[in-house]
């Protein structure tokens, strides 16, 4: 564990450390939010501040997981609260509004009221940028949105000679032209229809709109209440009330709607007409949002938007992303715009999600922090927090601090959390990983440390009656037969009994980053006994496993198998669940198989805390290296999910800082790009976001660990500030070329002295300093050498495990 005490000579990196280099851009202007609303990406591209928790934006009958997708689809409303990016279900989208200009002869009963019957096409534009959003509708309305932190506004800009439209099967149709009379409705629904109470109420005198719902969230267990205030401006009220499927009426001004568990929730809500409005044919609306209650939903809207201005809401979003992207500069010179385009819209992802509900926990009252839509650990801890930590250490620190909180009035770390419940666990307790991380990185501002370490005990050691929502399964062999048995006998808790090879190999990871945190806050032993425990992945190696890819031999012996309790090994196909073979059947239920989402091939690599061992187990770094190099070559590995990122670099390892190189080039920007449908995978919160931005500053983490590979930065400079301490540590290029033909490192200074290893601490990050790379067009001896290669820690713990070159 020597090389975590590591220290860089932070005298001579103090005097070094630089104010950030305002002579470069603000990363703003490149952020283009509708990367990823296509083709699955589920990316929320409204209007939000940086981990706000008012999320406006269009809501569309396609793939609407975010909300909107640019996938043509109707648009049914607006809504105040989404989530990004996300695989599960469509998440939030609560009490969605929706404009028309006038119901046909004036009568409230002739407008659209359900979805079905009121979506509506597209115009022809779209329009998203940080804090912002705009889309025009085929009914000639054009919807604009921004947001505060628990507010969203809109305005809603009407054409002045109103034809009524309507959305028929043959696309919209304009029909009988309209007096303008505005009308907007408010729906008591989420995007899931997954109400089981509803209540609204408008005011007749100011149109004001106050309710609640009771909703389930969108990947998990248990159910959760919102509340909402919206407010309205720019015409005099005409008339209220409420309607109820496809009829309205001005004569009641309240309802309550139960769910009575067979139909699907009653599409209602509340309505507001106005008179032709004043001036500009503009409606403003501000729909304040809470999980307290509606009374705070309005005074959020009050205090935050109170006097209505849109322009200067709209401003304060903005310069929020600008002094949050502010943290990191990058030359851009010389080097095509879509790289700025890409790397920056990669941050911004990162800093949508969690979501501050700090002041709005309804569970219990506590002075901490609370973030929510920690969607899912599993795929966030490779990526999303190192970005977090590096670039918003403050937000790290307050997610930190709201993981121990849940722990303490939950009793377990949550591993998948979103709308206040807990989500369904996909492999390990992942938290101990983000925790560790963290620890490692020096997030400590409030931070209960001995708590923490607590919390990943309760994971390592008890067992959870539901194991599929929190903690870990199998606990008992895990503790006597060291791996989770494919034929697992458990009657310790209950849970989803697939994914023993996954299981196994993320255990052994999540209690090494225990045995980090251990070395500090951990009973004498502790330390060695978790560090012991981390060797248990090689329990399910078959050392004599081969591996046949469409009917030809891989040349490549030794996999993770599937192994029963009786220490048999049994079989699952290297390949299958990989693109090549049954993609798609290693999914979270029951016909799951022994792997989740990926290929026994490629977990065979997963051993991120003794690379070292991994590479003498499979013949040395030769071979290591060909079978990296076939991982990623064949088909097999699907960069779209989050299993895929650390191979990238694992090379490394190997001596081969430059392959890792070469490979994230060959997927910047082939897979992740500008295009709509530039991302691969689902955005997941950010996670595929945060890998190219941190994979594009050339500092990939191995999560868990103080540990960032290097790589050449694809700019030909890299300034980040830590916010924290206040210094900049900057990346240069020497003989940059932005074709990226230079892409391999020759040779390295620190702080102007010969650097020779192939990876960094986060003391660069905290210091300030100069990292200096010079680059040419073929791998160099830089970096190669046994002491130059990321630590591996060895089970047995009496030695930090060298390189194995072997062959
Ligand atoms: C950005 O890079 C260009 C070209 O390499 C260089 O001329 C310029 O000085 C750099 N700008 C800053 C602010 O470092
Ligand atoms: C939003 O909340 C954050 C965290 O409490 C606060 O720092 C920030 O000033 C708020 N932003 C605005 C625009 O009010
Ligand atoms: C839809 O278009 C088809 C083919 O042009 C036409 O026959 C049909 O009448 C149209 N239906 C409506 C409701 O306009
Ligand atoms: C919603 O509001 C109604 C009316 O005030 C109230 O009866 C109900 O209890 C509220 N529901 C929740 C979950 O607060
Ligand atoms: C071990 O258990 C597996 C699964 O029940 C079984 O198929 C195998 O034959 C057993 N092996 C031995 C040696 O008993
Ligand atoms: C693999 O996919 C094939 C073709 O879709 C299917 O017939 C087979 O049942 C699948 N096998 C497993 C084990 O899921
Ligand atoms: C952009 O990325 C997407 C998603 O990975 C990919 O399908 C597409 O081919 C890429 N486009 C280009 C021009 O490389």
């Amino acid at each position: 564990m020597g090389t975590r005490l590591l220290v860089f000579t932070s005298l001579l990196l103090r005097t070094l450390a630089q104010a950030p280099d305002t002579s470069l851009p603000n990363g703003y202007k490149y952020v283009d939010p509708l990367i990823g609303t296509a083709n699955g990406g589920h990316v929320f591209p409204g209007a939000t501040l940086p981990f706000g928790m008012a999320k406006a934006g269009a809501d569309c009958t396609g793939d609407n997981q975010g909300g909107f997708a640019s996938d043509g689809s109707n648009i049914v409303g607006f809504s105040h609260m989404h989530d990004s990016g996300t695989g599960g279900s469509p998440s939030l989208g609560l009490f969605p509004i929706f404009p028309q200009s006038g119901c046909p002869q004036g009568d409230i009963n002739a407008c659209k009221f359900t979805q079905q019957d009121r979506q509506i096409g597209r115009g022809s534009k779209v329009a998203a940028r940080p804090g912002y959003f705009s889309l025009d509708l085929a009914s000639g309305i054009t919807a604009e949105m921004t947001v505060t932190n628990h507010t969203s506004m809109y305005r809603f800009t009407f054409p002045s000679n109103p034809t009524y439209s309507y959305y028929g099967p043959n696309g919209t149709v304009p029909s009988t032209p309209v007096t303008l009379n505005p009308v907007m409705l408010l729906e008591l629904i989420d995007l899931p229809s997954s109400r089981s109470f509803g209540f609204i109420n408008v005011d007749p005198s100011t149109g004001r709109m106050t309710g609640n719902g009771t909703f389930n969230p969108s990947f998990g267990v248990g159910s959760y209440k919102a509340y909402f205030c919206a407010d309205w401006k720019g015409a005099s009220i005409r008339s209220t009330g409420i309607w109820s499927n496809n009829r309205a009426g001005s004569s009641a001004m309240s309802m309550i709607t139960l769910a009575d568990g067979v139909d699907s929730p009653l599409p209602a809500g509340a309505y507001v007409q106005f008179n032709t409005p004043s001036s500009n044919d503009q409606i403003l609306a501000r729909v304040g949002m809470s999980f307290i209650s509606s009374e705070r939903a309005c005074s959020n809207a009050e205090n935050e938007i109170p006097g209505f201005d849109f322009d200067g809401t709209l401003g304060a979003a903005e310069q929020a992303w600008k002094n949050r992207l502010n943290t990191v500069h990058v030359n851009v010179t010389g080097v095509d715009s879509s790289f700025a385009k890409i790397f920056y819209s990669g941050v911004y992802r990162g800093m949508i999600s969690p979501q501050d509900y700090t002041g709005e926990n309804q569970l219990w009252s506590s002075s901490e922090p609370y973030y929510d839509s920690i969607y899912c650990g599993w795929d966030s801890f490779r990526s999303i927090h190192q970005l977090i930590t590096l670039l918003d250490p403050e937000t790290q620190t307050n997610i930190v601090r709201t993981l121990i909180d849940v722990y303490r009035h939950e009793g377990w770390l949550p591993d998948c959390r979103m709308s206040f419940c807990k989500g369904y666990t996909q492999g390990g307790s992942n938290a101990d990983i983000i925790l560790t991380d963290s620890y490692l990185k020096g997030i400590k501002n409030g931070v209960d440390w001995p708590t923490a370490y607590k919390a990943v005990l309760a994971d390592a050691e008890k067992e959870p009656p539901n194991w599929d929502i929190e903690g870990r399964g199998g606990l008992q062999s895990w503790k006597t037969l060291h791996y989770i048995p494919t034929d697992d006998y458990d009657v310790l808790g209950t849970g989803t009994h697939t994914r023993s090879i996954s299981r196994t190999v993320e255990y052994a990871y999540d209690d090494f980053c225990i045995a980090q945190l251990a070395q500090t806050f951990g009973a004498p032993g502790d330390y060695q006994k978790y560090l012991s425990r981390s060797g248990n992945w090689k329990n399910m190696f078959n050392p004599k496993q081969t591996s046949t890819v469409n009917g030809a031999d891989t040349g490549f012996t030794g996999f993770l198998q599937p192994r029963y309790l009786n220490g048999t090994f049994g079989f699952q196909d290297p390949a299958f669940c990989s693109p090549l073979l049954n993609f798609t059947s290693c999914y979270l239920d029951p016909a799951g198989h022994e792997t989740y989402e990926g290929s026994a091939w490629m977990y065979t690599f997963f051993v991120p805390q003794n690379m070292a061992n991994l590479i003498s187990t499979l013949g040395g770094a030769t071979t290591f290296v060909k079978r990296l190099d076939y991982l990623h070559e064949s088909g097999l590995l699907y960069i779209g999910d989050e299993q895929a990122f650390l191979p990238v670099y694992q090379y490394h390892y190997a001596g081969r800082p430059g392959k890792s190189a070469a490979r994230i080039h060959a997927y910047i920007p082939s897979q992740f790009n500008t295009s709509l449908s530039g991302i691969a995978g689902n955005d997941d919160s950010g996670a595929m976001g945060s890998f190219v931005a941190l994979s594009m500053m050339g500092i990939f983490p191995n999560p868990g660990q103080n540990v960032y590979f290097i790589t050449p930065p694809f700019f030909s400079s890299v300034a980040i500030t830590n916010k924290q301490t206040g210094k900049t540590a900057t990346i240069k290029n020497t003989n940059f070329d932005a074709a990226y033909k230079n892409i391999y490192i020759q040779s390295a200074a620190l702080n102007g002295k010969a650097y020779n290893k192939n990876w960094l601490t986060h003391e660069f990050f905290l210091e300030g300093g100069i990292l200096e790379l010079v680059l040419g067009p073929t791998e160099s001896a830089w970096g190669t050498r046994m002491e130059d290669v990321p630590p591996s820690y060895d089970a047995g713990g009496a030695k930090v495990a060298g390189m194995e070159f072997g062959n």
